[in-house]
């Protein structure tokens, strides 16, 4: 039995721990000329933060407001010396500096970004959830006149998103269910907490929740430890990249993998992300019949429930290169057989992903010069061992799954970049990789402050 764990809601911030299911979002990253811009923003923030308290659906709000930091914001806010020297490396450091570490080579280099971002321009991030687009519109507008009227404030970049039908991403799947069950959490519309698949598989079959210091500051994570650092509780890390897709070059990769594999384009699609385009995971339904119209099918909760050990060593039902595969490896971390509780590995490296598309959705067969993508935003307690291994280690090399250099077919950004390997047990596949489907185009690491915190940093004396 795991203790009875009683968060703190009101002190953490919302969309963290329990997604809005808002459909529109806009992000506006901030840099503040003085230390009392910088402090009456946070003290707008504050006056008006959506907190993670549950509301019943009947009650959920039009619109929602919540806020982060970059270091630089720190800095900019004059905390001591003393304190600034306590945030972890990774954060410290502009992210334009772990471009390389972190596969932002070639169309994702920083040269390639937005002007400002991941320079340490940005010091603040105000972000709007809301229900509809004219609402997002209003909402946005008072924004911005809020802070013209508050002064000091300038808009480095301003993004606004918005769910496609059918909870799709650009590339046609399904996306954003596949979330990590943590301990004390109960997800939205359930009455238990119960939810197999999204926390640790245990070796008799079951599955455990996470560790809920894995995601928020202050309480123990997965190895006992606890941050002890009093503006960090109930704060979390926020990872903000802009990934550029595209669209007709994913589309016609697909269909000349088709022509010369003869397998049908839906399996190809099914093989490089592991689950089918409803999100029907292939370890779960690993043969279907296939046909376009899958393209449109919709699967209300798709299932979670499912490991890739022991039946699926090799990989011929899921690629062990496959996207999810990789980015949350479930059980199948066990090299060969020598570590004995495999999914403890996987728990180290977890993240909470509340990403939403931005730019028109493509029609079928139609080509066209509009940038559109996802606006991808993960939340962890530990930026370098949770979102950057899951990026760096995981989606852009194969070396932990025995694929030396192969990288994520999605995510691929090496040119060349090796093949992807779809195994068989006739004889295997390799999917000839196309570097730069998917391209940054900014990244920024944040920290959301809960909410006690969030005020004392509004009011703090410059140290
Ligand atoms: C444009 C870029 C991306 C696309 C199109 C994409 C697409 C998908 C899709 C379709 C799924 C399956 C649906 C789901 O589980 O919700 C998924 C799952 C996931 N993705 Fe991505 N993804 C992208 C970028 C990333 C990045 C950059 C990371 C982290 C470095 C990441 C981490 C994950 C994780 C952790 C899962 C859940 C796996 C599981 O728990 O089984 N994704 N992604």
């Amino acid at each position: 039995m795991c203790p009875v764990i009683d968060i703190p809601y009101d002190e953490v911030q919302g969309n963290v721990l329990h997604g809005y299911g808002l459909e529109h979002a806009v992000y506006l990253l901030l840099h503040a000329t003085t230390r009392v811009s910088a402090q009456e923003c946070l003290r707008y923030a504050h006056s008006h933060v959506e907190t993670a308290v549950p509301w019943e659906s009947e009650d959920k709000p039009s619109c929602t407001l919540n806020v982060g930091l970059t270091y630089t914001g720190l800095e900019r806010l004059g905390l001591p010396a003393i304190d600034l020297a306590e945030w972890p490396d990774v954060f410290r450091r502009p992210t334009r500096e772990r471009a390389a570490d972190l596969g932002d080579v070639g169309p994702s280099s920083p040269e390639h970004w937005e002007r400002g971002l991941g320079t340490g321009q940005v010091h603040l991030m105000l972000f709007l959830h809301t229900r509809s687009e004219p609402v997002l519109r209003t909402k946005a507008r008072e924004l911005r006149d809020e802070l013209d009227r508050l002064g000091g404030l300038e808009v480095v970049a301003c993004h606004e998103a918005h769910a496609l039908i059918m909870m799709r991403e650009h590339f046609g799947y399904a996306d954003g269910f596949a979330q990590p069950d943590i301990e004390g959490v109960t997800p939205r519309g359930r009455r238990s907490r119960a939810v197999r698949g999204g926390g640790v598989p245990l070796a008799d079959g079951g599955w455990r929740p996470l560790k809920l210091g894995e995601f928020l500051l202050g309480y123990p994570d997965e190895d006992g430890n606890v941050d002890r650092c009093s503006l960090r509780v109930n704060g979390t890390f926020m990872v903000y990249r802009k990934l550029e897709q595209d669209v007709v070059a994913f589309r016609e990769a697909l269909r000349r993998a088709a022509e010369v594999s003869g397998l049908h384009e839906e399996v190809i699609a099914a093989k490089v992300v592991g689950r089918w385009r409803d999100g029907m995971p292939l370890e779960l339904l690993p043969h279907r019949t296939p046909d376009s119209s899958l393209r449109e099918e919709v699967v209300d909760q798709p299932p979670n429930d499912f490991r890739y050990l022991p039946h699926d060593r090799q990989g011929y039902v899921c690629p062990r290169g496959a996207h999810v595969r990789r980015a949350n490896p479930r059980d199948a971390l066990d090299f060969d057989g020598a570590v004995a509780e495999s999914g403890r590995l996987s728990a180290r490296h977890r993240i909470i992903r509340r990403s939403m598309p931005y730019g028109t959705e493509l029609r079928d067969d139609a080509v066209d010069d509009e940038k559109r993508g996802l606006l991808f935003v993960c939340f962890n307690a530990d930026i370098a061992r949770q979102f950057e291994t899951v990026q760096a280690d995981w989606c852009n090399d194969g070396d932990s799954f025995g694929l030396g250099a192969e990288q994520d077919y999605l995510l691929a950004t090496r040119d060349p970049s090796a093949p992807m390997t779809i195994p068989s047990k006739v004889s295997p596949g390799f999917l000839p990789a196309v570097p730069g489907l998917v391209r940054t185009r900014g990244s920024e690491y944040l920290f959301l402050p809960g909410i006690t915190a969030l005020r004392n940093l509004s009011v703090a004396k410059p140290g």
